[in-house]
């Protein structure tokens, strides 16, 4: 049997949590775990270079195969040598498969076994998506890590809906695992999904683990649910993943699910949250949320977060980045982009480094404390 395109390297695991260090290889190179992935849709992490991404310290980061599929076209890619090279970023990409994008974009929809029909977001034209035209684009893109073509369904969902759902998401994933051209170079990732349903959890998660996928991403999570039914999902369905391949919670990036996903077991997560609360002026820091618009930062010449180290906190204050903002000015969603991505990819290596001593748990402890999340 050959090598797959993704391997993953257990370092250790947390003595007080369970947590996992790890190294995720992947043909563009190693990235140490957990790790966040920042979001970059339509090839681009909005308004960042990637130059600045590499300074801030992003090792891998996420793209969208639906979006990309509608522009410029995955032919257009595959020509300009993948999408590696057709955005200048040389470090590991996964792509998401489209199937989540599929529901959470398009209003008309209708659900084969063979795959979805669907409206395009931008124009209304039809648009069919399936198992095998999801792995062609993605194919095309040349990304490190494909994700499987799934169903994500919405919350609530009932247990009917739910159990017929995960079994067509199964087969579907057999049928991508089928249709794959490039398993040397690229890997498939498969989405356990079941909502709220621990039976469905294990019936998804056993199904996809006899594929034998080189890494298993956990779907269906953060659509609505209370965040006690994310962690309990969490804890249940983890351990019914290999402890030898990478695990992925899809669609996850506040700062205290970050910790609590590691905790239980998790190593990738991706979300639009940094980068998009930063275009409207939200910003993550060491002492919680701050909305940069708010009048009391008119005259605040300190930077957004005292405890940062970053470009904008480096050089710039609330009151300069504030009157960016509410000007409109590019360079401002700039600013407060890097300072947020900045300030998840840290968080990032303060867990890793928490976990290499034993202590993620007691971390754990003084970030909700200070970030305010244990107040009620
Ligand atoms: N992004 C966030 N959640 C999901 C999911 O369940 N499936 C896919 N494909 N992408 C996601
Ligand atoms: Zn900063």
């Amino acid at each position: 049997m050959t090598k797959p395109a993704v391997t993953y390297e257990l370092i250790k695991t947390c003595k007080q949590t369970g947590a996992r260090l790890g190294i995720v290889h992947t043909p563009h190179g190693s990235i140490e775990t957990p790790a966040f992935m920042p979001v970059g849709t339509q090839a681009t992490v909005k308004t960042m270079s990637p130059e600045e991404l590499k300074e801030m310290g992003a090792g891998i980061i996420l793209s969208n195969t639906y979006h990309l599929w509608l522009r410029p076209g995955n032919d257009i890619i595959k020509e300009a040598g993948g999408l590696h090279k057709f955005m200048n970023w040389d470090r590991p990409i996964l792509t998401d498969s489209g199937g989540f994008q599929v529901f959470s974009l398009s209003q008309f929809r209708k659900i084969e076994e063979e795959g979805v029909h669907f409206r395009n977001h931008l124009n209304g034209d039809k648009l069919f998506l399936s198992p095998e035209k999801a792995m062609e684009i993605q194919n095309d893109l040349g990304s490190d890590i494909m994700m499987a073509f799934d169903e994500c369904p919405p919350f609530p969902a009932t247990y009917e809906y739910m159990l017929d759902s995960v079994d067509r998401t199964t087969r579907w994933a057999k049928r991508c695992k089928e249709a794959h051209a490039r398993p040397e170079d690229q890997a498939l990732f498969g989405i356990v999904q079941g909502g709220e349903f621990e039976e469905l959890r294990k019936r998804s998660a056993e199904a996809l683990v006899e594929l034998d996928l080189p890494g298993y991403a956990i779907g269906g999570l953060s659509v609505g649910e209370p965040k006690d039914i994310m962690n309990r999902m969490l804890e249940y369905t983890t351990p019914l993943l290999p402890e030898n391949k990478p695990r992925y919670l899809m669609g996850v990036g506040s700062p205290d699910s970050l910790v609590d996903g590691a905790i239980r077991g998790v190593d990738m997560f991706d979300c639009v949250l940094p980068t998009r609360i930063a275009r409207n002026g939200t910003l993550m820091t060491s002492e919680g949320r701050l909305v940069v618009k708010n009048a009391k930062f008119a005259r605040d010449f300190g930077p957004l977060d005292p405890n940062c180290d970053c470009y904008t906190c480096k050089n710039y204050s609330r009151a300069y980045i504030r009157h960016l903002i509410r000007t409109d000015e590019t360079f401002g969603i700039r600013l407060t982009t890097y300072h947020n991505l900045h300030f998840l990819l840290n968080l990032m290596e303060q867990v890793r480094q928490a976990i290499r001593e034993d202590r993620l748990g007691d971390f754990r402890e003084e970030f909700f404390e200070k970030y305010g999340f244990n107040k009620p």
